[in-house]
């Protein structure tokens, strides 16, 4: 394996990059509206074209680091063992989600036959397929491959019928606790979102811990999937199912974002989450520096790992809280990456192997037990989540109430930019709260002016 650094805007901390239930089905389905397809009427199973067979070759891989750096060179040394004569070229790609897709979207409509394979955003079907920036992966691969995904993923990946990315790992929204923390100030684990600021606050004042709780508030893609969590507990929505009309200045959507400004006007957060993605707010948490964090599944292999974290054995870890009045658990953001090939690639053939091998038992499993990563396939997420030494967010999984990003449109990037700018804005105070939902609301709604 060769690794080149394409990354121009990596984070000098430890990790990056920065998403069966009925539920998670339904939902994913909706996030793929106006992509109804179930694979079987999409898999043509084209024969002009490679089937995934090719043994040999030369691939370049764009990834993120994922939630720890080594995680892409031991999948491809195992990938390797199994197929000696493919060779993967690693290009560290940006942890930053928006930066990430950003210099492949430059990239790839510049028509760079490089990367071969990239990890790609589960929100990113819509936009790719809709811009020919991603194969449509079901013109080769046949329905039996996509079968073995758990329920949602596929429909997920699917844009007007052809599915474009092979789901890899799926991420959700967690609440990591301090255990020590509540046990020494005799506190439960917080059911709702004010439950969790008044426990902050108490272990503050008690000198227990410098922060209460901390989360990504920067102006991203990640405060989009925070801010969903809140939106959706309180009952709101981004926009209707058609995705003809945003709902962003709603009274659920004040709710929710009068609440997350009051985290940091209360001190029950710093005033830095404003400034925060993942890795700075799991940094914060693994320092032994706040009680609480919202983050993806794989903050837990961080925060057990004695090289970068000072809590290893004092974490918990719960489905995310709710409103108070609103039945718990509360909704968890669904993200996670595919695996997605460049249209300009020369190496199609051997781009299947690869992506087929990812979603092979073997790197299932690693993915689930080395990296707290929630596996795509079904048969590894049930085996996994029986075992007790299994990683504890993909037992907790099988309790979370899950919401997606509306996603199924093209102009995905645009809403939610409309999202997160304003909703910064509001957390630091730049703007009010009603200031803030109404530009977001009216630039959602010029966002979705463009059509599915
Ligand atoms: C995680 C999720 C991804 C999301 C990103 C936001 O990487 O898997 O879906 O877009 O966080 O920061």
């Amino acid at each position: 394996m060769k690794l080149v650094k394409t990354d121009k805007r990596r984070f000098s901390l430890k990790s990056t990059r920065t998403t069966t239930l009925v539920l998670a089905t339904s939902a994913l389905v909706l996030a793929a509206c106006g992509t109804t397809s179930s694979t079987s009427s999409t898999s043509s199973g084209s024969t002009s074209q490679p089937s995934g067979s090719a043994t040999s070759g030369n691939i370049t891989w764009w990834a993120s680091p994922i939630g720890q750096v080594g995680i892409r060179a031991n999948l491809i040394s195992h990938f390797e063992k199994a197929y000696p004569k493919i060779h993967v070229t690693l290009e560290s790609a940006p942890t930053n989600t928006d930066t990430n897709r950003s210099q492949l979207v430059t990239e790839i409509s510049g028509g760079s036959t490089s990367p071969d394979v990239f990890m790609g955003d589960v929100i990113w079907p819509a936009q790719f397929g809709a811009h020919g920036l991603a194969v449509p992966l079901s013109k080769y691969l046949p329905s039996s491959y996509f079968a073995k995904f758990a329920p949602g993923l596929v429909a997920g990946a699917t844009y007007k019928n052809q599915v474009y990315g092979s789901p890899l790992f799926e991420d959700q929204g967690f609440l990591y606790y301090r255990k020590d923390l509540l046990a020494k100030a005799n506190l439960p684990v917080p059911k709702t979102w004010q439950q969790l600021e008044s426990e902050s606050l108490t272990l503050e004042k008690d000198n227990l811990v410098k922060y209460g709780f901390v989360w990504e508030g920067d102006s991203y893609e990640g405060l989009t999937c925070d801010f969903m969590e809140y939106l959706t507990s309180a009952g709101g929505k981004v926009v209707n199912s058609s995705y003809t009309q945003a709902q962003l200045n709603s009274p659920a959507a004040f709710k929710a974002l009068t609440f997350m400004r009051s985290l940091i006007t209360s001190g029950a957060s710093p005033q830095a989450v404003t400034t925060f993605q993942e890795p700075q707010a799991m940094a914060v948490f693994d320092a032994g520096n706040a009680a609480f964090l919202r983050n993806w599944d794989y903050a837990w292999s961080n925060s057990q790992n004695p090289a970068d974290s000072k809590v290893v054995g004092d974490v918990g870890v719960a489905p995310l809280p709710t409103f108070a009045g609103q039945s718990y658990p509360g909704y968890s953001n669904i993200g996670g990456w595919n695996l997605y090939i460049n249209p300009h690639s020369k190496n199609v053939a051997a781009d299947l192997t690869f992506i087929k091998w990812m979603s092979s038992t073997e790197a299932q499993t690693i993915l689930g037990k080395t990296y707290s990563e929630i596996p795509t396939v079904e048969s590894v997420r049930q085996t996994l989540a029986a075992s007790s030494s299994t990683p504890p967010p993909l037992r907790v999984a099988a309790q979370t109430r899950l919401v997606p990003r509306p996603a199924g449109t093209p102009n995905y990037p645009q809403l939610s930019t409309a999202i997160y700018t304003n909703v910064n804005g509001a957390l630091s105070g730049s703007m009010s709260v009603s200031a803030a939902l109404k530009a977001a609301q009216s630039q959602a709604q010029t966002a979705l002016s463009g059509g599915l």
